[in-house]
């Protein structure tokens, strides 16, 4: 379980302050795929960062499975963060001269996972992400949402307690884009997976567990699906439409 806990964070540029993230205070679950919603520069990306540990925050608590990840030692954070947190980029930040199958083992090498481990555990999610005939292939070679799927399974070989994901379909046409939701669907089925995905997109967003949306720098509200994600993007859109009139790309 990750706990948000009253994060705030403000950036200072030539004397003036910018409050960007203002009490912030979220939980998700176990098993949960829940989707972070905002306008442009309302701090998605920037609470995820305080989560990841590539920024720091100015007040509040990060909590997850109990254990404090923004104050410690920093080696034993960066551990934290090896072991616990798993990261899909909008630019899949594959590695261009390893295949896909080297991409996934990069992670588990560098943890130290035995060989017949890491070679059981990467055939299994090449399999869940339906991607092992392109296993030996390198990323020039595979799609935009092959290359997602290989850097959501990347994500996933050393078995993280969550997800971080910033716009993983930002950069994909609605084909791609589908084939990576599933596959975020599919790691919470099969494998019990937990996500945090920020998205500008309400196709998207509609088939998480919970939409947490943000506005100048706090949550806004949460909207719990109950229904089809079908249903649940209507609901989305008319949410947003209140939010804010403008600056939301659904
Ligand atoms: N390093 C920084 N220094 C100063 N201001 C920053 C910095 N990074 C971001 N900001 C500002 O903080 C606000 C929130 O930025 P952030 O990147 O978190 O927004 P976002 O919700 O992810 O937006 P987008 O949807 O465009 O990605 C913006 O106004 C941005 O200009
Ligand atoms: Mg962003």
């Amino acid at each position: 379980m990750l706990q948000i806990e009253k994060v705030s964070k403000t950036y200072h540029s030539k004397g003036i302050d910018y409050p960007v993230l203002k009490e912030i205070t979220a939980t998700i679950h176990d098993g949960e795929f829940v989707a972070i919603m905002g306008p442009s520069g309302s701090g998605k990306t920037t609470l995820l960062n305080v989560i990841s540990g590539f920024i720091s925050a100015d007040g509040g608590k990060v909590i997850l499975d109990g254990q404090d990840i923004l104050t410690g030692e920093e080696n034993e954070l960066a551990e934290i963060r090896q072991h616990k947190l798993g990261f899909v980029f909008q630019d899949f930040m594959l590695l261009n001269g390893l295949t896909i199958r080297e991409n996934i083992f990069l992670p588990q090498i560098i943890a130290g996972k035995p060989k017949s481990q890491m070679e059981q555990n990467t055939h299994t999610l090449l399999e869940v992400f339906g991607i092992e005939e392109i296993a030996e292939k390198y990323p020039a070679e595979v799609s935009g949402g092959q290359k997602q799927r290989a850097s959501i399974a990347r994500a996933l070989s050393n078995n993280p307690s969550i997800i971080l994901a910033d716009e993983p379909t930002g950069n994909l046409d609605s084909k791609s884009s589908t084939a990576v939701i599933e596959a975020f669907l599919n790691a919470k089925e099969k494998i019990g997976a937990t996500i945090f995905m920020v998205t500008h997109d309400a196709f998207a967003a509609s088939y998480a567990d919970k939409v947490i949306a943000l506005k100048d720098g706090i949550v806004f509200g949460e909207l719990v699906r109950h229904g089809q994600p079908r249903d649940f993007l209507d609901e989305l859109l008319d949410f947003t439409r209140k939010v804010n009139g403008d600056g939301y790309d659904a």
